[in-house]
């Protein structure tokens, strides 16, 4: 019913040379996945998105980017925007990770404006919501969800909801080995599903894509694959290997519900 998504987000590593590489070898390992029921995009750096994008062409990977500005052109030092994105090969864009909220002043309100440019651009924006370790001790796991899903989500309406992704990456698992028990998990995409029938009705809950991010590793896909609301993961630091990332993949495409 909602088919799963595999993403790696290469945040900033790799040079174009590397990314070439890295492109080149999950090609030849993911080739004999084609039509296994599986979305699998990579999500290099600006610099790299073209030449990935060339590499990946014959191959059913697609492409995403890390951020984009809201504008489509402009006086806008350093951005890069939606139609440039497009331009690049892309059909994906992560927005508002983590990263961005806590090191570049992301706000619920800058995200919103870039999902609308995503939408605008063909892009499927990749929504990163989740809590902080601290938010998570205070008891505040639940709030700070629908805040970023809520907030987010403005004035996007049921059309377009249903073309988006929904990230929940618990910051505190990012990047520190720690991953969310596949039941702390399966507590929050239940949670962010039940809200979509608030704020939207059954049928978007039950079309929209939740993907875990946070430590994911071959070691610990499968069982966070099982929980009923997983569909899928936003993969960082394994990512960065094609025998980690293809391995992933592999052991997701056995778990397709
Ligand atoms: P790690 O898999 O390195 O924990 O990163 C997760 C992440 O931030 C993906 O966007």
């Amino acid at each position: 019913m909602r088919k799963t998504i595999i993403a790696g987000n290469w945040k900033m590593y790799k040079t174009i040379k590397e990314a070439i590489e890295l492109a080149n070898g999950l090609k030849r390992e993911l080739f004999k996945l084609d039509n296994q029921g599986i979305d699998v995009v990579l999500c290099p750096a600006f610099t790299a998105l073209s030449e990935v994008s060339e590499v990946i062409s014959e191959s059913d990977i697609m492409l995403g980017a890390q951020d984009l500005y809201w504008q489509d052109e402009g006086a806008f030092t350093g951005e890069v925007s939606g139609k440039m994105l497009k331009d690049a090969g892309c059909s994906f864009v992560i927005i508002g990770h983590s990263e961005r909220r806590q090191f570049f002043g992301e706000t619920n309100e800058t995200v919103n404006k870039k999902i609308k440019a995503a939408l605008i651009n063909a892009l499927t924006p990749i929504l990163c919501v989740g809590e902080t370790l601290k938010e998570r001790e205070a008891g505040k796991t639940l709030d700070v969800l629908k805040d970023h899903v809520q907030n987010g989500l403005r004035e996007i309406g049921k059309e377009d909801v249903l073309k988006l992704v929904i990230a929940y990456e618990p910051v505190w698992a990012i990047g520190t080995g720690k991953t969310a028990t596949p039941a702390q998990a399966q507590e929050a995409h239940k949670y962010i599903r039940d809200l979509l029938v608030k704020l939207y009705d059954q049928e978007v809950a039950a079309q929209v894509r939740i993907q875990y991010g946070g430590s994911v590793k071959p070691e610990n896909i499968i069982e966070l694959m099982q929980q009923p609301d997983l569909d899928g993961a936003l993969v960082g630091g394994a990512s960065l290997q094609v025998e980690s990332f293809a391995d992933i993949v592999k052991k997701a495409a056995e778990v397709i519900k």
